[in-house]
């Protein structure tokens, strides 16, 4: 109806579509996520609930279980989990867990996570973690009136704001920004984190609005990348550690809104199969932060250079990194280490957006798709 439509108009503002503006919402949606820590330099585990505090003490491995872009939040904080925290950690697409004859372990910490907290299959998954006797559950969820809210006691609430477009992206860097909050707690209580890491994680999580939006400022970069973009039939997407699920959203973020089949491998399995796709026409995205595997990586995109793949890599400030024939470079701006993996998501989210605007699909709503999954 026309009052509907310029009730949209209203909020939707200076931008065209819904994904544009919850983009670049982020920064506020992450300082709003992130309002309750105040100005301690101490994590609470009550931020988690009332009765938080013994749970996650006593919790001896992590699952987590969520769908579609919240499963890649999971996948990244695996790597948070494991390093910081010291608990081992496995991260289950919802859909095939409630079907699996899986081994449980009562000392479990079942975590879901969903923008919605309406997905059907994450609702059955946290059920049938606790048939198999998980007790022990706490759900990451943006909207505090849902389902999933009400199945756990323990929760966090993410405070991205209605998100609308369909392809997630504040929900997904607000989940992240929950789970990074999650994993210092879990390894203060685990006697894992010395009193100046913990006040430096808690400063990393607060400068990440002002950080997150230096990195928005490479929009007109990542608008020229777009024009390059747009024709191809496919694309594929590399990472390693943990910004290979970083890879993967990315890859998601494009299939979703472009429709150009996008396929992310960690970098390390090129030879063991994708390398046999890539030509010129065949571009190859590469998030490339400078952490511990950034040679290893180097000498993968080698491997797609030599047969005449276009690289477009998101490196860091200080990557020893520099452009060429074929080899197109986008620096972030701050090296960020753990955290790192939600900058390098932005830019990502940047390119599918604009590749859509480029090929004219219908970026808020793509064929197919709905924004919450409540049936089987
Ligand atoms: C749908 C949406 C995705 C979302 C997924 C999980 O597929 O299109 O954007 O990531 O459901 O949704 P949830 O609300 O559980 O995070």
């Amino acid at each position: 109806s026309e009052s509907q439509l310029s009730a949209d108009a209203v909020e939707l503002g200076q931008y065209r579509h819904y994904m544009q503006k919850e983009i670049f919402e982020q920064p506020a949606a992450l300082s709003n996520t992130l309002e309750m820590l105040g100005t301690t330099h101490s994590v609470q585990p009550g931020l988690f609930g009332a009765s938080a505090e013994p749970v996650l003490r006593a919790a001896r491995q992590v699952l987590i279980l969520a769908c579609g872009t919240s499963y890649h939040a999971g996948l990244t904080a695996r790597y948070w989990l494991e390093a910081i925290a010291g608990l081992p950690c496995s991260v289950e697409v919802a859909s095939e867990y409630r079907y699996r004859d899986s081994v449980a372990d009562p000392a479990t910490l079942v975590v879901t996570l969903s923008q919605s907290g309406e997905t059907a299959d994450t609702l059955a998954a946290l059920q049938h973690a606790k048939l198999l006797g998980m007790r022990h559950t706490l759900c990451i969820c943006n909207v505090p009136e849902s389902s999933l809210v009400r199945e756990n006691a323990l929760r966090f609430i993410t405070r991205a704001g209605p998100e609308i477009g369909v392809a997630s992206t504040k929900a997904f860097t607000t989940q992240l920004a929950a789970l990074y909050l999650l994993t210092l707690t879990l390894a203060k209580l685990r006697g894992r984190l010395t009193p100046a890491n913990e006040g430096k994680g808690l400063s990393a999580l607060r400068h990440l609005p002002v950080a997150v939006g230096k990195v928005l400022e490479l929009e007109p970069h990542i608008r020229v990348w777009a024009e390059r973009f747009a024709m191809k039939q496919n694309a594929l997407f590399l990472g390693r550690g943990r910004h290979y699920p970083i890879a993967m959203e990315g890859a998601l973020k494009l299939k979703e809104i472009t429709y150009i089949h996008a396929e992310a491998y960690p970098a390390g399995e090129l030879k063991h199969g994708p390398l046999a796709l890539v030509d010129q026409d065949m571009p190859v995205i590469a998030v490339a932060p400078n952490d511990a595997l950034l040679e290893k990586l180097k000498s993968n995109l080698q491997e797609v250079r030599a047969r005449g793949g276009e690289l477009f890599v998101f490196a860091d400030a200080d990557s020893e990194m520099s452009a060429s024939d074929g080899l197109h470079i986008l620096r972030l701006p701050e090296h960020y280490g753990q955290l790192s993996a939600l900058l390098h998501t932005i830019p990502l989210q940047l390119l599918a957006y604009h590749v859509a605007l480029v090929r004219g699909t219908d970026v808020d709503k793509p064929r197919n798709l709905a924004k919450s999954v409540t049936v089987e």
